[in-house]
């Protein structure tokens, strides 16, 4: 039970309440009618409150314990390692948080003039350039909100790009089968038709499919690297050459940078156009829908299709640049999401140089806990096979299924179940019963090892007594839920009482 978080039956605040003690109801005091009796009989008597407004009736100190009870229910990265591949959930520093949190910043306007906003600007400014630097791209914009939402401003610059040079009849965007759902989701979005290609044994784009599926319908690629089996696609410049010589472009998905951040570069790979999930491999905490960033980055012709407004600087001050003669417009409120992109800025500006060992750990952890898991029977790790990972591994549950019935579900339950974070689960789609870890830099040697402890444990467990694993977990707040209840549209509600209405009888 090394970081569990607590597990209570943890009342509504409506339930808490009880309407049998005294209720204040303002506006209800002799004294108080007395103070304010001018100016209430100056209000419109349709705003004037009759009887008390329906809330819980608690105390300050009930309603302050109810709220840190909920908070210890709750499991985060401040608390134990959340190992959800893809995801890069890191420790992220206080000194983010709190410079981020600053009135300086969050009592800024976006309506200011801007005379009056030069400091966020120039932070908005050196940002801009820094992402640039480390991707290889000559601009970025940081207006989409998310990496998804980058990822669809991406393909909406391809599109408009074709159309411009007169080939709108590039409609196919080449999509590997082991791409996050949001790849073919915002190409399809962008009007293209989606073109799976396979992955080969090795883990790595299926080089001749690819080579196979190319022609003057290519609009574009997109691609990840490392994969999101962890694997770096070393034929990278030679799909970039393949995919350039049919007039196609190439779009880099930035969720898994932190493999390789400060390392290599997605332009000098061949990249045309890059995503950056700035709550990712930046560091600002993300989860639950945001809030993030999916800066935009481009090269050559076109940065000119880059979303309006990016940040300029005339060697006086800095300005918002709504000149960009071909842009596709505007892909979000303002300037995007500032506070995760000041949070990556202080992130960058500490670490200067040192930001490739945010790669080299995270690389070194994630292979580290491999050794300690390969070869443990009812485990595999497909694709690639004896190839040393990036920043995360996707590890398979075929075999135990097979052996003792208990699947990959079963195991990230019992994980929670041990007190700790469960890992991405059943992705990428490839993997049949997988599990896809990721440490990052921010975890110790200690925390991986119990990791890896933890899962051998449960694998013996599981050739045991397998059914021991099958009503898991049973210490939370809420245990085991019925899916194909808890994945209904109607029954999606983020109360915990409700859920708790899930659980599996
Ligand atoms: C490989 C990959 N691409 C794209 C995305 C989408 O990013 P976001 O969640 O910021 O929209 C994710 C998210 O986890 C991802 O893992």
């Amino acid at each position: 039970m090394k970081w569990r978080q607590a597990s209570w039956d943890e009342k509504l605040l409506f339930e808490l309440s009880s309407y049998d003690k005294p209720t204040f109801i303002v506006g209800d005091d002799e004294e108080f009618r007395r103070e304010v009796g001018d100016l209430l009989s100056i209000l419109p008597k349709n705003i004037i409150r009759s009887e008390g407004p329906q809330i819980p009736n608690l105390s300050e100190v009930e309603v302050v314990r109810h709220y840190i009870r909920l908070s210890q229910m709750s499991y985060g990265v401040d608390l134990g390692p959340v190992p959800l591949g893809s995801c890069t959930m890191k420790y992220n520093p206080k000194i983010c948080e709190e410079l981020a949190n600053d009135e300086s910043v969050t009592d800024l306007h976006p309506y200011q003039d801007e005379e009056t906003v030069q400091g966020i600007l120039q932070i908005m400014y050196l940002l801009q350039r820094w992402l640039a630097e480390l991707t290889g791209m000559d601009e970025c914009c940081l207006q989409p909100p998310a990496g998804a939402s980058g990822e669809f401003t991406g393909a909406l610059m391809i599109k408009k790009y074709h159309l411009d040079r007169g080939e709108g009849f590039r409609d196919e965007m080449i999509i590997p089968d082991a791409a996050h759902g949001s790849n073919p989701a915002s190409a399809a979005m962008a009007g293209f038709k989606v073109v799976r290609v396979p992955t080969s044994e090795s883990g790595e784009v299926d080089f001749d499919a690819l080579k196979s599926v190319l022609s003057s319908r290519t609009a574009g690629i997109m691609l990840t690297n490392p994969n999101t089996l962890g694997i770096f696609e070393s034929r990278i410049v030679e799909i970039s050459k393949e995919v350039h010589k049919v007039g196609g472009l190439l779009y880099y998905d930035g969720a898994n940078l932190n493999g390789i951040v400060g390392i290599v570069r997605p332009g000098d790979m061949g990249f045309d156009i890059v995503h950056l999930n700035i709550h990712k491999t930046f560091g600002a905490p993300h989860g639950g829908g945001g809030p993030g960033a999916g800066v935009i980055c481009a090269k050559g012709g076109l940065v000119d299709y880059l979303p309006i407004p990016t940040v300029g600087f005339d060697g006086r001050k800095y300005f918002l640049n709504y000149n960009r003669s071909r842009s596709i417009g505007r892909v979000s409120q303002f300037y995007g999401n500032v506070v995760p992109l000041v949070k990556a800025f202080i992130y960058i500006l500490a670490l200067g140089p040192k930001i490739r060992e945010v790669s080299e750990i995270a690389v070194l952890n994630t292979n580290y806990f491999i050794k300690l898991i390969e070869g443990v029977k009812g485990i595999s790790i497909p694709y690639g096979k004896g190839r040393f990972r990036k920043h995360e591994v996707v590890i398979s549950f075929e075999e135990l299924l097979r052996d003792t019935g208990v699947n990959a579900e079963d195991i990230a339950k019992a994980l929670i179940d041990r007190g700790v974070y469960a890992p991405t689960i059943y992705f990428p789609q490839i993997v049949k019963e997988a599990h896809m870890i990721e440490f990052t830099e921010t975890e110790t040697r200690d925390n991986i090892e119990f990791y890896a402890r933890t899962y051998k444990e449960l694998i013996d467990i599981a050739y045991k007594d397998p059914s021991k694993l099958k009503k898991t977990p049973e210490n939370t707040s809420v245990t085991r839920l019925d899916q194909g209840l808890a994945n209904h549209p109607l029954t999606r509600c983020p109360t915990y009482k409700f859920l708790g209405r899930l659980q599996k009888k």
